[in-house]
Parts: structure tokens; sequence; C-alpha cells
């Protein structure tokens, strides 16, 4: 009874739009594992979320006068739409990941975009998968898990984990608890090191494309999703390779950006020939010339000017800058809402100058 009338009143909230809606307010906080917290938010004013699993938030938080960018995967499945919760772990000396585990408190807000992203195994064929994750990489996955848990139907999925240590596992016993329930869940874990549970008895070791094998023989035949520092995903890769699994097959998601190709810049513009566009920095004083076709962020790091960006594709929204003069030809993907536009910010990694600029950085 309770229940039901909780997901009548939760469907008949008005859907998150990314484009107005901006605003979370904590509710809960959860120890995952060492160093790992999880941070559950609502919408505020109320509002359910519709999200693909796998998506991430950018969060926007004032430090010091300025507004600074992070993003965080949502490791909340959109099956429970009216709350979403984000798992981050510090990073040593890392500005936004200790500001949240030593600042954030429930009833606090902040500010995001999104969600975004487009890794998710939503929509795509669901024969038989393989999760491979490495440290907080875990968290589009265990979206992914949660959401195919919550689905009810039968599925064929082998989750392969790794962490330094029996210590450094989250979500542990949320996922003994999934696999209980579900036998198409087959986990494995791979630590490093025994710290903390002499008694571990799982696997120990790095992944390779001998210890892949021997863990998921028919690995060659799933949908492979994977996500974790970028050593670990390249020894995935490799080990892929060496198992001639096809790459058709292979999604993955970097938590550094700047890991992956930025996308190649757009057609030039006719108007944009010969020496290119004029860019002044108001606040540096600095100034660049943009060659044809090139982007504003390319531009202004080869003039030493480093304006803070990650996904470099138009969709985080951390380069998000003011534009005091001039016009862009911008091709974003989700990372600046039109009211913003409207404002006269745009976002220089994916905007090519139609003009001379003046820019507020
Ligand atoms: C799509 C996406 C999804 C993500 N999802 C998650 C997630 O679910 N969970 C999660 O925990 N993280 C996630 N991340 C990573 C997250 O966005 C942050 O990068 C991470 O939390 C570190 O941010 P920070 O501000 O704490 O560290 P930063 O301040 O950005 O520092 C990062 C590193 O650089 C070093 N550093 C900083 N400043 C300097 C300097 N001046 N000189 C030398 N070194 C320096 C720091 O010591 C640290 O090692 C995701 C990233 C992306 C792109
Ligand atoms: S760096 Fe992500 S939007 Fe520009």
């Amino acid at each position: 009874m309770t229940g039901n009338h909780g997901a009548d009143v939760i469907s008949a909230l008005p859907l998150w739009r990314a484009e107005e809606d901006d605003m979370l307010e904590c509710v809960q906080i959860r120890a995952e594992a060492r160093d790992v917290k999880t941070f559950v938010f609502r919408a505020q004013p109320a509002r359910r979320f519709a999200y693909l699993p796998g998506q991430f938030l950018t969060l926007e938080l004032p430090v010091a006068g300025e507004t600074v960018r992070r993003c965080y995967t949502l490791s909340s499945s959109p099956t429970r739409p009216d709350r979403v919760a984000i798992t981050v772990k510090r990073v040593p000396g890392g500005l936004v990941s200790n500001l949240l585990h030593d600042t954030l408190r429930p009833g606090m807000r902040l500010r995001v975009i999104g969600p975004a992203g487009d890794f998710s195994c939503a929509g795509r064929p669901d024969a038989g998968r393989l999760f491979l994750s490495a440290g907080s990489g875990i968290t589009p996955l265990m979206s992914m898990c949660r959401w195919l848990g919550d689905l009810g139907g039968p599925f064929d999925l082998v989750f392969v984990h790794s962490a330094r240590s029996p210590l450094d596992l989250i979500f542990r016993d949320e996922l003994a608890g999934l696999a209980r329930e579900h036998p198409g869940l087959r986990l494995q874990y791979l630590c490093e090191s025994r710290d903390g549970d002499a008694g571990w008895s799982g696997v120990l070791g790095r992944l390779d494309a001998g210890l892949l094998t021997r863990l998921v023989p028919d690995a060659g035949q799933r949908q492979i999703y994977c996500c974790g520092p970028a050593p670990y995903m390249a020894a995935v890769r490799a080990a892929l390779a060496d198992l001639g699994c096809d790459p058709d097959s292979y999604h993955e998601e970097s938590f550094d950006f700047t890991a992956s190709p930025a996308p190649a810049a757009g057609p030039v513009a006719a108007s944009a020939v010969g020496a290119g566009y004029k860019l002044d920095f108001t606040v540096s004083g600095k100034n660049a010339v943009a060659a044809p076709g090139q982007t504003v962020l390319s531009a202004a790091a080869e003039c030493g000017m480093r304006i803070p960006s990650s996904c470099s594709r138009g969709v985080c929204g951390t380069c998000k800058s003011r534009l005091a003069q001039g016009r862009v030809d911008m091709k974003h993907g989700g990372g600046i809402r039109q009211r913003e536009i409207d404002q006269g910010f745009f976002l220089p990694c994916c905007s090519t100058p139609l003009s001379d600029l003046v820019i507020e950085r």
C-alpha cells in the first residue's frame, strides 16, 4: 500500500529537465569503502530524474570566488527516479573530492549540469555482458547492475572488479546481495593485496589476458563495458586484443577525458580564412590568434592560457566562459543551457570563432 502510494507520488513529480533544473539537496551520505563515500541527493524543487544508467553529472562548486567543475557518474539507478547518488573516492591532494568528503552534509545544496554521457548498456544487445572495473570506475557499472536488477527480468552478467585490497572493494555487500537474488549475475573480485583482510580468499593479482580467460572463458562472446584508471583500461584493451575480441563489442568510459582523443574540429567556417581571428582575454590580459577551424580552447592553450577543461567535446561544461564580444560557432553536446548562452556564456572547447573575440578569462 505504502509502496504503491510512494510510487504514485514520484510518478506525479515533474521531470528533471537539464536545460532548466540545476539544484540538488544532499539527503544522505554513506561510507562505502576506504576513502569512498556515496552522496544521495533529491532535486530542489522536487523532480523525477530520467537518465541512462552510466551517465554522469557535472558538479559546479563555488571555491574561493571561482566556479570549479568536476564530473561524477550517477551510481544510482534510473529505476528509482526520486533520488540520484554519486560515489566519490578521495584523490590525494584533489580539490573537489576532498571538499565533498570533508564538508558536504545532508541539507546542503549544490548546482549540477546534466545528466550527460553515452556510456551505457541500455539499448544495446543484452545476450551476455561482461563488466570490467577498477577502483572508483565501478560507479557507472554499479548503476547499470542496479538497473538490470530492478528491471526484474533474467540477465547474464559477469562483473569483474579490481581493487588495491579488500578494504577498497566498493559496494561489496550490495553486490553480494544482488548476486544472491539474481542467478545470472556472477561476481569476481581481484585484489592486489590482502591488506586489512588476511583471510581474503579471492583472486590476487592484476587483470591480464591469462587471468581474464581463466575467469571468463567466454569473454569474447560478451558485450564488454570497462571503466577504471587509464593504466587499467590500457591493460584491459591489450588483454582483449590478445584474446581476439571484437572491438565493436567493447565500450569504455574514462574518468580522465584528456586520455581520450578530442573530436576533430568542425568544418572551417567560410569567413574564417586567412590569418584567423584575434582572441583577447580580459582577466589574464593574454591574447591569441585562432587559426581557421581551430577551437578557442586550443588557441588559448597555444598562448599559455589554461582554461579549465575536461571532456573537450562540449558535454561536461567545465570550460564554460563568458564571451564579452564576438560570435562563435558552438557545437555543444549538452554542457551549456540555452539561458546561459543567452547570458553570453559559451564553451571554448567546442567553439570556433566567427569574428575576433573578447573573452572574460
Ligand atoms: C565522466 C567522468 C565521471 C567521473 N566519475 C567519477 C566517480 O563516479 N567517482 C569519482 O570518485 N570520480 C569520478 N570522476 C573523477 C572526478 O571528476 C575528479 O576528477 C576526481 O574526483 C578528482 O578531482 P579533485 O578535484 O579531487 O582532484 P583535482 O584537484 O582535479 O586533482 C587531481 C589530481 O591532480 C593532482 N593535482 C591537482 N593540482 C595539481 C597541481 N597544481 N600540480 C600537480 N598536481 C596537481 C592532485 O594531487 C590529484 O592527484 C569522473 C570523471 C569523469 C570525467
Ligand atoms: S571541456 Fe567539457 S564542455 Fe568544454
